[in-house]
């Protein structure tokens, strides 16, 4: 179907909810330029348990409510969503479309003898995708699916003793054991990064995908001779969740800015 495709358009980012916001972070530290548009579905939340065809229809919906906003790209910034529909959206949609996966690949390659434990939704885990990367990096690595950790997140939890016990149950197997990497393959987990990372010695990497990906989206969109040529670059935050979540967004925007991982940087 026909698109715009100006470099003064601007770049439509979505999630389930809150956790895209460090892609957006991400997004706007190494693309100043840029107008983004970051909706997060907090309605639908959580994408993570329910089935992939409720997850694609959701995630369609979405990105028309982009696209009539005349995004000239769309960065998933959803492990779930990704999974579950980004093949049928780029199928779809003619604009570039740019997914993430867990951070499996770089975990693989970190000479480190020891575990690498990769966090994700069931939905991610679940997938055909990420059985397709676990059979290409998956050595030494364990898949631990974790739902209901997003709702955490999703309500400004960052350490309380409901989440800690959480986390302590998921860990309790490994905790003692070498881990090598923590792979965060929830876009919602970077926000809780210290305190997972608190459970394990300091030498354990705790990676994300999110630099990574705003990458790609630059080469994607310097590509298609897409960048936007400006300097000063807006956002909008919209949600189909409450005003509640409008406000919590907007806090968690500035908590992303500031989230810089010196290890992917
Ligand atoms: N933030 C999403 C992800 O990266 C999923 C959270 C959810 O909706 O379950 O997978």
């Amino acid at each position: 179907m026909p698109d715009s495709n100006l470099r003064t358009d601007p770049v439509g980012v979505f999630d389930s909810g809150v956790g895209g916001l460090s892609v957006l972070g991400e997004a706007v530290r190494q693309l100043p330029g840029e107008d983004f548009i970051y909706y997060g579905d907090t309605g639908n939340a959580p994408y993570g348990t329910k089935d992939p065809d409720t997850v694609r229809h959701l995630a369609f919906d979405v990105v028309e409510k982009l696209r009539s906003q005349r995004v000239k790209a769309i960065v998933i910034a959803c492990n779930t969503a990704t999974a579950e529909a980004a093949k049928e959206l780029r199928a779809y949609y003619s604009f570039p479309i740019i997914g993430m996966e867990p951070a499996l690949k770089p975990a693989s390659e970190l000479k480190e003898p020891g575990l690498r434990l990769v966090l994700a939704t069931p939905g991610t885990l679940g997938s055909e995708k990420y059985a397709r990367l676990y059979a290409r990096f998956g050595r030494n690595a364990v898949s631990l699916p974790c739902p209901g950790l997003m709702e955490f997140v999703e309500a400004g939890d960052r350490g309380s003793e409901q989440l800690r016990a959480y986390l302590s149950t998921l860990f309790a197997p490994y905790i003692g054991q070498p881990v090598a990497a923590v792979v965060l393959g929830c876009t919602h987990y970077p926000f809780i990064k210290p305190l997972i990372q608190s459970f394990f010695p300091a030498a354990t990497r705790v990676l994300d995908g999110n630099a990574g990906t705003v990458r790609q989206l630059r080469r994607v969109l310097d590509r298609e001779g897409l960048l936007n040529p400006g300097d000063t670059g807006t956002v909008s935050l919209q949600t189909s969740g409450t005003e509640q979540t409008l406000s919590l967004m907007k806090a968690m925007f500035i908590e992303a800015k500031e989230m810089t991982d010196p290890e992917t940087n």
